[in-house]
């Protein structure tokens, strides 16, 4: 007796295709499972034995053999249990064969026949659909993630019993479902913060040119405050990036009833003692870390020097290449991670400074201090900015803010500028510019050229310094609807450099 049904393995953020073969047999009774397993797959020989008797049926003692293939992806979590405890009720006659080969299976089995939700529901959907199949059965929690890709026929179900209702006759359990709808939290709005006109155009410019950002500032001046913000001046997600994010939290569990694909920006801001696997990645049961998770949003580490060297030293592949691939003792995989850096530190260990009045903190301390980040990540970073507390006329002026809004709209005109103008480069953003294409997009006029030979050797400029700074002035000017960088961009731009020691 032979008999087959599919369901799938998450590779990063992506489902593969697994079928799910049981062949029975005469021979010693046993089940056994082959197939490039992980501890938590073989496990399910258990799971499944059990369930399926709690279930009620009985069958005779034989020897079952369970298939998952391709053999050379490797399958891991508890997934497999409802695909291979189908496989095998079909293998017994309990079900056709014809129905069970039409649909993909997701879930872990309780011992008593329930249904456990798994994570990773919506690739493993978007797989289906792909692979042309109309139905999918998953988890009763997990019914409405499996609804997202659209177009196919999602049966959402509580117990192994309901599974065979289903497939035996389309019969379905209505669940009573908890209403999706969450508290609608009001984002923070730029227009609640009192002054800082200067901090809020740096943060524009880095947010439209996709430029990663320090801010430098005592305590209480406002970073947390501002960097919060961020997301909402950020273009709406495109319907790729939406669901590449939605991947990723959902191979993370964390796409709790949902019914649309995430539509917000995330804001991740892990706090200093974080490990880096929970950073990067990874581990036994293979999860997006932080820099994943703020995929398409902000990054924010605040008191970025209190972060362990190596938590910070492994943001440089992601920061290059927007994705970051964890190795594992069974393989690596890989994870996107297109983020937007914005970092927060104090100036000194006191966190006065440049407050003198205040701050007693000796050079070398403050040197010291602010040497604790690698000069590699320092250098990855475009915009340095020192936040001052605001002032009093500010704080308690009556004064009306600019709303987020209004600043987004900005923001989107002047990426709409780059997108056209690097339609042809294969990027999206001035912050993606390469030595190369600077060269041909940041084209200096003499007076330019002058003020930055100028601005390179009074402060000492690195080659990276330079074209940092060259990038920069490029958003600026798009901010400002120019195809030309003219001394007015630069000068600002030079402004943002990062400061040592003055
Ligand atoms: N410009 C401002 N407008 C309104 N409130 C402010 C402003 N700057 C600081 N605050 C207030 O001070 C608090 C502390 O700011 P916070 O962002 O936590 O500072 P930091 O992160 O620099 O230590 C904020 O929660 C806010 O109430
Ligand atoms: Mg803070
Ligand atoms: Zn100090």
């Amino acid at each position: 007796m032979f008999s087959r049904t599919y369901g799938a393995a998450i590779q990063g953020i992506d489902a593969i295709l697994v079928r799910v073969e049981v062949d029975v047999s005469d021979g010693l009774p046993g089940l056994e499972l082959v197939g490039f397993l992980a501890s938590e797959v073989r496990e399910a020989r258990e799971r499944v034995r059990v369930a399926i008797h709690n279930t009620g049926i009985v069958f005779p003692p034989k020897r079952i053999t369970v298939n998952l293939s391709p053999a050379d992806v490797r399958k891991e979590g508890t997934a497999f249990d409802l695909p291979i405890a189908i496989a095998i009720l079909t293998a017994f006659g309990h079900l056709s064969q014809e129905l069970a080969e039409q649909t993909i299976f997701a879930g872990e089995l309780s011992l008593d026949g329930r249904i456990n939700p798994v994570n990773g529901i919506l690739p493993i959907a978007c797989c289906a659909k792909e692979n042309g199949f109309s139905q999918i059965v998953v988890p009763v929690e997990n019914e409405t993630e499996a609804r997202l890709p659209g177009e196919l026929d999602v049966c959402g179900c509580e117990k192994l019993t309901e599974v065979l209702d289903f497939l035996r006759g389309g019969v379905r359990q209505e669940h009573d479902r908890g209403s999706g709808a969450e508290a609608i939290e009001r984002a923070p709005d730029f227009e609640e913060i009192c002054g800082q006109r200067a901090a809020k155009r740096a943060i524009e410019i880095a947010v439209a040119g996709g430029h990663n950002l320090l801010l430098m500032g005592s305590p209480g001046s406002g970073k947390t405050m501002l960097a919060k913000r961020i997301p909402s001046i950020m273009p709406e997600l495109t319907r790729e990036e939406s669901l590449e994010l939605s991947k990723i939290y959902s191979v993370s569990g964390r796409l709790d009833h949902v019914d649309t694909l995430l539509k917000k920006r995330p804001f991740c801001a892990p706090h200093h003692s974080i490990t880096q696997a929970a950073m990067a990645g990874g581990g036994n049961r293979p999860k997006p870390g932080e820099i994943s998770l703020a995929s398409h949003g902000v990054l924010f580490l605040d008191e970025f020097p209190e972060f362990e060297r190596r938590t910070i030293e492994l943001l440089r592949q992601p920061l290059e290449e927007r994705r970051i691939t964890v190795n594992r003792v069974s393989g690596s995989c890989d994870y996107p991670a297109s983020f937007m850096l914005v970092a927060a530190m104090n100036p000194c260990p006191c966190g006065a400074f440049p407050d003198r009045r205040v701050c007693r903190c000796t050079q070398n301390q403050i040197r010291k201090y602010q040497g604790k980040i690698s000069r590699p990540v320092l250098d990855r970073i475009d915009l340095f900015l020192q936040v001052a507390p605001v002032d009093y006329t500010e704080l308690t002026g009556k004064g009306k803010e600019e709303s987020s809004t209004e600043i987004r709209g900005r923001v989107c005109r002047a990426r709409e500028l780059q997108q056209r103008r690097y339609a042809d480069a294969g990027i999206l953003m001035n912050a993606e510019l390469d030595t190369k294409r600077l060269e041909k997009y940041c084209f200096l006029q003499e007076d330019g050229k002058e003020m930055m030979r100028d601005a390179f050797y009074r402060y000492n400029l690195s080659a990276r310094a330079y074209h940092r700074i060259l990038k920069v002035a490029r958003t600026i000017a798009d901010l400002d609807d120019r195809e030309q960088i003219d001394t007015m961009h630069l000068a600002e731009a030079i402004g943002y450099r990062r400061r040592e020691n003055e």
